[in-house]
């Protein structure tokens, strides 16, 4: 079952996507050299919390902190360790708030210092291609035809997409139906519908789609050891297109 939210509802998910957007906006002067995934981690759980929010990720099926931080072959689900930051790193930065018992999750990718022109494009395709599959996310299309476009995008460029892990329905759960992967045929899976509050997440790997959970049980890496980016953004379906709701 997809839920439908009221307006009040998608209020409370503004409002928690708020959060999420001020936070990462603090987060991303804090990425330089030296600075360490912890102590983003812990800077971001206090905002959250001084801004009347609750972390969505701390305690979640055990998660043990408030951000993922997943530094370049790091694909997802990084657990910020006290590894300082180092010139040339990709890092990627993934929260989730709860307000008013509705969660939001966004993700974004950050360059340290200097990053290769191979990353730098890395990363705008990964961006480029949230938006892209954005466009798509209208009511009265389908779920893959968001993945298609994220898929035939990344692809363009010669990039490959992340299969295993996908983008989810967001509300009262951090996980909801549907699943949104990144790629597949258009015109399948659930027709999308105003009302609908949905994550997009696309996860883009400089060399192959392979990838693998480390030892830690969290941390997904690529096997071919090659950078990855990923971009995430809520948002609700409406009459008119979507609206993103985790914005500052
Ligand atoms: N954005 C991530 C996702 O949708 C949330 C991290 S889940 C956690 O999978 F377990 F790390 F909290
Ligand atoms: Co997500």
């Amino acid at each position: 079952m997809i839920s439908i939210k009221g307006e009040k509802e998608v209020e409370s998910m503004r409002k928690a996507g708020k959060i999420a957007a001020l936070c990462v906006e603090g987060l991303i002067p804090q990425v330089v050299v030296g600075n360490t995934p912890l102590k983003l981690d812990q800077w971001a759980e206090q905002f959250i919390i001084d801004h009347g929010g609750i972390p969505s990720f701390k305690g979640y099926m055990g998660y043990p902190a408030s951000l993922c931080v997943s530094v370049n072959e790091e694909v997802v689900h990084g657990i910020p360790t006290s590894r300082p930051f180092k010139e040339g790193d990709l890092v990627s930065i993934d929260i989730g708030a709860v307000y008013q018992s509705y969660h939001s999750d966004m993700a974004v990718t950050i360059p340290v210092g200097k990053i290769s022109k191979q990353k730098e494009k890395l990363l705008s395709v990964t961006r480029d291609a949230l938006y892209i599959g954005i466009e798509q996310a209208r009511s009265g299309n389908h779920v893959s035809d968001i993945s298609h476009a994220i898929q035939k995008y990344a692809e363009k460029n010669r990039f490959s997409v992340v299969r295993e892990l996908v983008g989810h329905g967001v509300g009262k759960s951090l996980h909801e139906e549907p699943q949104i992967p990144n790629h597949g045929k258009p015109g399948e899976g659930p027709v999308l519908e105003s009302g609908m509050t949905i994550a997009i997440e696309p996860m883009v790997n400089m060399g192959n789609a392979k990838v693998k959970v480390k030892d830690d049980k969290w941390t997904v890496v690529t096997v071919d050891m090659m950078p990855s980016a990923h971009f995430e953004h809520t948002i609700v379906i409406t009459h008119n297109g979507a609206e993103i709701l985790t914005l500052p």
